[in-house]
């Protein structure tokens, strides 16, 4: 048991990469010299929170340590200084809006109020039916097109309370999903 804490969690699942994905990580590994593996974390943690469940456990991360032989603290630390990193389970759909002052002066705050009432949601918390999660995070490097919210890859820049309903609805069309507020 790693004397860390933080709000990780320890599953005591194995954990084992596919064989498809053990090939992603030799390739990234091969890119660097012995003793600077390290360099390879951040597509492996990436991987790992893809194909090993969708977020990051303690046991998850300890895997990708092994893997790269480094310590367990050097990829906590990683872990927890991004937030595209989740060390909990999270919904099919990840809001991450941003809080930072100029999306802030734009608005942020009444986005995330209004994605609260939509979703019967706080922030940092996750739909019953696993679909959706809301977060706030810090600046997503978008300032110019304030307020920005980030779902996977897309960001939704400009945002208003018609755009994230559209979000939702699309999001919601793509799994043919019917909710009580429609
Ligand atoms: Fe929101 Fe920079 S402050 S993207």
């Amino acid at each position: 048991m790693s004397a860390y804490s933080h709000d990780t969690i320890k599953t005591g699942k194995e954990i084992k990469f596919s064989p498809e994905a053990q090939k992603f990580v030799d390739k990234h590994l091969a890119k660097y010299p012995e003793g600077k593996k390290k360099s390879a974390l951040l597509p492996l943690l990436h991987l790992a929170q893809q194909e090993l469940g969708g977020w990051l456990s303690v046991d998850v991360q300890d895997y990708i340590a092994t893997i790269l032989n480094i310590k367990p603290i050097e990829v906590y630390e990683v872990v927890t200084f991004y937030s595209q990193y989740y060390t909990k389970p999270v919904g099919k759909y990840v809001f991450e809006v941003c809080r930072t002052s100029p999306c802030k002066l734009r608005g942020s705050d009444e986005i995330v109020e209004y994605i609260e009432n939509k979703l019967s949601i706080k922030d940092g918390q996750t739909t019953p039916d696993g679909m959706f999660t809301l977060k706030t995070v810090e600046c997503l490097a978008a300032c110019g097109m304030a307020p920005v919210m980030q779902c996977g890859l897309p960001y939704h820049e400009f945002l208003t309370e018609e755009k994230v309903d559209k979000i939702i609805n699309d999001c919601i069309a793509e799994n043919k999903i019917s909710r009580a507020f429609f």
